[in-house]
């Protein structure tokens, strides 16, 4: 057979398969059971003594004590960048691979005041640093007021700026209490390795991270303590662009912290 022929002889077959109902080829090549050997029954005996292996087990996900993991991390850190590097390796915040940037802190690190916020958005996951979309150039406005800045040099001047977390959650929406709990020892480890004289958190994210309560409409303006520094809640610049009213508070939040600046 030539091989024009051989594609007629095997196409004919082919066609008369599918007559007969084929739908589907299940090998490549057929095979021919009558040269198979007869398959012996075997014995009931046997088959009773045979060991039962069922399916191959499921492996169990691993829990992990992400919050260990970064108090280990955190408590390694012997500076700030080494603090930022050991964030930066932390792999357990699904936050990270969401985010465009690892936003750690600006300003100056010796600053005698430490501002804490919640967590980088848009502006800041583009740009890096935390406090520079609307609310922060209002931020900066208040702070000016008072004679302070991030990009003033002298320490009694300036301020150094932080978040609660350093990756933007998806929609800006507010971080959940297990992202909060596993980025809290990174933050007191910031707290402690910049030394400031006073931390201010703005709005309800750090307060429930650093004080493990919220409301900050209650809390704003009274004077606490934070890993032994004083402490001031104030409402967060972006509520303040919701609600212009609560400037005035705000206001008298900012000459408060002046105040304890000058005595
Ligand atoms: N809001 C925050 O809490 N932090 C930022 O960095 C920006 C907006």
């Amino acid at each position: 057979m030539d091989s024009s022929d051989t594609y007629w002889h095997d196409r004919a077959l082919l066609e008369w398969q599918v007559e007969l109902g084929v739908t589907e080829a299940i090998l490549d090549a057929p095979v021919d059971r009558y040269a198979l050997e007869a398959v012996k029954p075997v014995p009931k005996a046997a088959v009773a003594d045979a060991k039962v292996e069922g399916p191959p087990p499921i492996p169990q996900a691993v829990e992990v004590d992400a919050v260990g993991i970064a108090r280990d991390l955190a408590a390694g850190a012997g500076d700030l960048v080494a603090l930022s590097a050991a964030m930066q390796g932390f792999e357990h915040c699904e936050l990270k691979r969401g985010a465009r940037s690892f936003v750690f802190s600006d300003g100056q690190p010796q600053a005698r005041v430490m501002i804490i916020g919640e967590a980088p958005g848009r502006e800041e996951d583009r740009a890096g640093k935390p406090f520079v979309g609307r609310a922060g150039q209002l931020l900066d406005r208040m702070l000016e007021a008072i004679e302070l800045g991030r990009t003033r040099e002298d320490a009694a001047q300036a301020v150094y700026i932080t978040n609660v977390l350093p990756w933007r959650p998806p929609s800006n929406r507010t971080p959940d209490a297990a992202e909060i709990a596993m980025m809290l020892p990174f933050l007191e480890r910031h707290i402690a390795l910049a030394e400031p004289d006073f931390v201010v958190l703005m709005g309800n994210t750090p307060c429930q991270a650093l004080l493990g309560r919220s409301g900050i409409t209650r809390m704003r303006g009274d004077w606490v303590e934070v890993l032994g520094k004083p402490c001031l809640p104030m409402f967060h610049p972006a509520y303040l662009l919701r609600n212009p009213i609560a400037k005035r508070e705000a206001w008298a939040d900012l000459l408060a912290l002046k105040a304890r600046l000058r005595a």
